[in-house]
């Protein structure tokens, strides 16, 4: 309503000089204009002015206070007091007992400044027949927008009764974008717009790709985990690691980690390649040179792996398979500066070419983890994993030796699961390699733990989901998202 009114009153005149005035001509409240105000000068179909200087269009205005408001319904203090005496007197108790505390308090002071009680050692008595609610008619003149004298107002204000409000109104004109009647933007093309053909007429609202999105609930507990004090390595928090991007160049993912480029996880078969953009356009070129001398004769006491390295296959662009490839990008941004201890986490999206089961999907999510600081050994690593999965409820772990191309030594973690009273693995872990660290300019004694896991695997153990199908993707039902709190992994 606002709305038509201001933009159907521009149509036939050329300005509206106070939205105060206009408003009570319209009988719309002026909050309401303003905010219409606000929206139309935003998107210019409107100009709005509010000039400081302009004293018409800045006023300051008497409102009542929340117990201002409270004294125009049940009278003041003082009135209500009175009346609460009986003519033939009344004991300080019993008077007590007939009244609010707040009342008693306020109305005896007031009442005695007005010289309409005596306050005798036995009596409270009145000393007139009748009073007037001075106070309650002000106050109803104030909220109803009457001028009330100086002194009054004093009085008032004393008392905490009324407060003052500055006052903003605006003058407008047409804007740019002025149409009588304003469009609105559609935000979803529905089944209605379908079948009675109007979608051809809508217009869409744009894509706002800077809102910041919901924050992720899901991870909340992870997040918290990992954020906390509690990890005992943890002299002060783990950092969140940018992992914006699914798509990865096959360097970050798989070269710099010191995989070889004929590992079978490099084949299509393992990776989804991405067809458009298939490469990467940019590396660090002296780097490149370093990893590519890495693996082909090795160096910082390593043999490497003595093969041709081919740049075309380091440049091919995948969907990143594990997170790791953004903790290689942390580390070597880290490697950049003079060294400082780091601790890191993320939890993502990553994708795998695999085939569909109970337990397995192309796409899940990965929590990763590391700490990163001279002189970190196994120990380290096997504290801080104790610390992490107790925390989410899992307490007994067990870790078995295992291999990944970018640490040495690796462990697989197993926890035992005490309704299937099984061991179960659920993650994997390790010390980064000297070929995958020094290339990328670390100090030497710099040593690097870390482990990953799937955020899907420990929610189904703890939540005794079997398929993993009914946890993510598109057969998930939807009940179960709106029933259960998703976040309540941490179980201590
Ligand atoms: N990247 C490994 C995986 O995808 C997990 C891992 C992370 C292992 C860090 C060791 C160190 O399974």
């Amino acid at each position: 309503m606002a709305e038509e009114a201001i933009l159907g009153f521009l149509e036939k005149k050329e300005e509206i000089s106070d939205s105060g005035q206009f408003a009570a001509e319209c009988g719309i409240d002026h909050n309401e204009i303003v905010n219409v105000i606000k929206s139309l000068h935003g998107f210019r179909l409107v100009d709005a002015q509010n000039d400081d200087m302009n004293m018409d269009i800045k006023r300051e205005r008497w409102v009542l206070t929340d117990e201002g408001r409270l004294y125009t319904a049940a009278g003041s203090p003082e009135v209500q007091l009175f009346l609460a005496i009986p003519p033939e007197g009344i004991s300080r108790e019993e008077l007590q007992r007939r009244v609010d505390p707040s009342v008693y308090k306020i109305g005896c002071s007031q009442a005695i400044k007005n010289k309409w009680v005596e306050m005798g050692r036995q009596l409270v008595s009145r000393k007139v027949q009748n009073v007037e609610d001075r106070i309650k008619d002000l106050l109803i003149q104030i909220q109803n927008g009457e001028v009330v004298g100086h002194d009054d107002i004093d009085t008032l204000k004393r008392r905490k009764l009324i407060a003052q409000q500055t006052w903003k109104g605006y003058s407008l004109r047409k804007g740019p974008n002025y149409t009588p009647k304003r469009k609105k933007a559609a935000t979803d093309l529905t089944r209605d717009h379908l079948q009675r053909g109007d979608w051809k007429d809508l217009e869409f609202k744009e894509y706002n790709f800077s809102a910041k999105g919901q924050p992720a609930e899901g991870t909340e507990a992870i997040t918290n985990d990992l954020s906390s004090n509690g990890v005992r390595y943890d002299l002060y928090c783990f950092e969140e690691m940018p992992t914006n991007n699914f798509v990865e160049s096959s360097f970050w993912n798989f070269d710099v980690l010191f995989q070889p480029q004929q590992h079978p996880a490099r084949d299509s078969h393992d990776t989804f390649f991405l067809q458009v953009p298939s490469t990467t356009k940019k590396l660090p070129e002296d780097y490149v040179e370093r990893v590519k001398a890495v693996h082909e004769f090795g160096g910082y006491g390593s043999k490497g792996y003595g093969y041709d390295w081919k740049r075309e296959e380091a440049n091919k662009n995948l969907l990143r398979t594990h997170t790791t490839a953004v903790s290689s990008r942390m580390l070597y941004l880290l490697a950049q500066k003079p060294f400082t201890p780091k601790k890191y986490f993320s939890i993502d999206r990553v994708f795998r070419n695999e085939a569909v089961d109970r337990t397995h999907l192309a796409e899940f999510h990965q929590i990763e983890g590391l700490v990163c600081d001279r002189g970190l050994t196994l120990g380290d690593l096997i504290g801080v994993l104790h610390d992490f999965f107790s925390r989410l409820g899992m307490s007994k772990l067990r870790f078995k030796p295992a291999y990944n191309p970018y640490t040495e030594p690796s462990m697989e973690i197993f926890s035992y699961h005490e309704g299937f009273k099984k061991w179960v693995e659920i993650g994997n872990s390790g010390m980064f390699r000297p070929e995958m660290l020094l290339p990328m300019g670390l100090p030497e004694d710099v040593r690097v733990i870390a482990w990953g896991l799937s955020l899907e695997r420990p929610t189904m153990i703890l939540y005794g989901i079997d398929n993993i199908r009914d946890l993510f993707g598109h057969k998930v039902d939807l009940g179960l998202i709106k029933r259960n709190p998703i976040c309540r992994l941490g179980i201590e």
